[in-house]
């Protein structure tokens, strides 16, 4: 009787690590270093460490959200697309859904070389926000989503951690403006509704520092 337990509890993990391996072996973050290489290593670094604010590291994100994105800034069937950006509508549309699926792993696999806090004098609002919200504006803790050190959560929430702050900033105003709506159940455009620019400007920086 307690053989066969034990022999049962066996065959189910064999079969959950083998869907587990199927699952993973569907990407391959080889391939997608040479998309990464040779794409787009102009802005984001062929390791998703990015030179430039304006485009955001890639690196230790998220690998279902990096996905999520790409998918996003495609535009399918004529329509426009969900995320709308110009320059990286023109990159995901040279890219196949395999191309895709490997540039996302490619890139999570990387080691984030994070950006830094600047203004010292922002950290105290914004670690309040992060940690608490704030409960009469009715704004959640954003680490109830973003994980307590910033880190994401698969499969939907993005690694903020080591952002550079003026991307994490030009993304809230975006959402705030509804310029970006990309985000499930108005998540994020609710939040960020009703913060201020000051906040934008606070939880930014704080985000930038966490590791
Ligand atoms: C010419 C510059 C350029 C190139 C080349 C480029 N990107 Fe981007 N990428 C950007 C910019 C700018 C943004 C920010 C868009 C915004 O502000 O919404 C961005 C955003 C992204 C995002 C969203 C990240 C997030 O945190 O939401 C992903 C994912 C992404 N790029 C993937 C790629 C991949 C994969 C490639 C190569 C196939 C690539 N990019 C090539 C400029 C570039
Ligand atoms: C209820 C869950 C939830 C909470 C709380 C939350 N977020 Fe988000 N956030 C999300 C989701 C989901 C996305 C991804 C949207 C998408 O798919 O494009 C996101 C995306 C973002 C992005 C875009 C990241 C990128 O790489 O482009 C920023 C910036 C952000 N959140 C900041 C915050 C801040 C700051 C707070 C706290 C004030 C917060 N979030 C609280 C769910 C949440």
């Amino acid at each position: 009787m307690i053989r066969s337990a034990a022999m049962a509890i066996f065959l189910a993990t064999t079969v959950i690590a083998h869907a587990a391996e199927g699952a993973k072996s569907k990407a391959d973050p080889a391939k997608g270093k040479i998309v990464a290489e040779t794409i787009c290593v102009a802005c984001h670094g062929a390791d998703g460490n990015s030179m430039s604010a304006a485009n955001p590291h890639l690196a230790g994100q998220v690998e279902d959200y990096i996905y999520k994105q790409l998918s996003n800034f495609k535009s399918i069937d004529g329509k426009p697309a969900v995320r709308d950006n110009a320059i990286m509508a023109g990159m995901a549309a040279a890219l196949t859904e395999e191309d895709m699926r490997n540039v996302s792993a490619w890139f999570a696999s990387q080691k984030l070389t994070p950006a830094v806090a600047k203004d010292e004098s922002k950290i105290a609002l914004g670690q309040r926000l992060w940690r608490q919200g704030d409960f009469k504006k009715g704004v959640p803790a954003c680490a109830g989503c973003h994980g307590p050190a910033g880190a994401g959560l698969p499969a939907q929430y993005p690694r903020l951690a080591g952002q550079f702050p003026e991307y994490t900033e030009a993304q809230l105003k975006a959402f705030r403006a509804e310029q970006r709506a990309n985000d499930p159940e108005k998540m994020m455009r609710t939040i960020a509704a009703k913060l201020s620019d000051v906040e934008i400007q606070a939880v930014s920086e704080y985000a930038a520092g966490l590791r």
